[in-house]
């Protein structure tokens, strides 16, 4: 496994191959769990070439403390992506992707994406999302490009961003990896206690609850409150929203809207870590 830590040497890597194969990056934050190893797995099936890019963004974070506390695990990382038999990993620093010499000028604004949902809970952080990424699929240069349906929000952004750009790369969703218990995988789960997991499991029971609602006819305000009910009445729960929404516009929804995939997308404390999570229906 190859291992990058500037734009040159893996740029040059995928442009060498770039006629002959077909390149896949999947990036991620690093503390690689089986929801990341989905992402890879569906880049290695679908390319010649995988390359794992692993960078805790600091743009993206809108709580230093949520930065400080992101678990880095570089060591175990690398040694899962050579198990898996990934081609090669772009680990940049901070200075080669923000070099402190050159002015950041530019920013990125997505429209009413920001002042939704995880826009408007985390400001500046698609802002980050979307200048990072722009950053790493110019670097790489990928054929595709893998991100979860765990994030949902995202992916909407990151087409966004593909398509106001004309950047010459595929974009594949996954679907979520969860724990037996219906948990969501996450890097930050490792920071729940055993007591607070348990009580994190709440989300996707209540995803789960609106989504039988859903298919049982019941209006969609209806739905989107009892569930608002049902997390709000659990003390362990700090609920920030629950709401539905299109997924081709991420537009919030207040009715039913026939033959269009919704979504219902939830984000809530447990003890002092920020989790998120969806169920699509349709
Ligand atoms: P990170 O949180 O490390 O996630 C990397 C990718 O893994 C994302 O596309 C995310 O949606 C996906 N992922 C995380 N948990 C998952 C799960 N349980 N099932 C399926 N996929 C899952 O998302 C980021 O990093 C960053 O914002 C990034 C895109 C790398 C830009 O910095």
């Amino acid at each position: 496994m190859k291992l990058f830590h500037d734009v040159s040497s893996v740029r040059n890597f995928t442009q060498k191959r770039k006629n002959e194969q077909k390149i896949g990056l999947v990036p991620t934050m690093g503390a690689l769990h089986p929801g990341h190893l989905a992402l890879l797995e569906a880049s290695q099936k679908d390319n010649d070439q995988t390359i794992c890019s692993i960078y805790v963004n600091p743009t993206q974070f809108n709580n230093p403390d949520d930065l400080k506390k992101y678990p880095r695990t570089l060591e175990g990382d690398l040694e899962l992506l050579e198990k898996i038999g990934c081609d090669a990993v772009f680990c940049p620093t901070d200075q080669i992707m923000y070099p402190p010499d050159q002015p950041q000028l530019l920013h990125l604004d997505f429209g009413y994406l920001n002042e939704i949902l995880e826009g408007q809970h985390r400001p500046g952080h698609f802002d980050g999302v979307g200048l990072v990424v722009t950053k790493l699929l110019n670097i790489v240069q990928p054929h595709r490009a893998y991100f979860g349906q765990k994030d949902l929000q995202q992916l909407t952004i990151i087409r966004q961003l593909v398509r106001e750009f004309f950047i010459p790369v595929e974009i594949t969703s996954v679907p979520i990896v969860r724990e037996a218990s219906g948990l969501a995988l996450s890097s930050r789960n490792q920071r729940l206690s055993p007591e607070e997991k348990e009580t994190a499991i709440q989300l996707y029971q209540t995803l789960l609850f609106a989504q039988k609602q859903y298919k049982a006819g019941t209006d969609l305000s209806t739905i989107t409150q009892q569930a608002r009910n049902r997390l709000n009445q659990d003390s362990g729960i700090q609920l920030e929203y629950f709401e539905a929404v299109r997924v081709h516009d991420f537009q919030l929804l207040e009715e039913r809207t026939e033959n269009q995939p919704i979504a219902f997308c939830v984000a809530a404390y447990v003890g002092d870590v920020r989790l998120i999570d969806n169920v699509l229906i349709n």
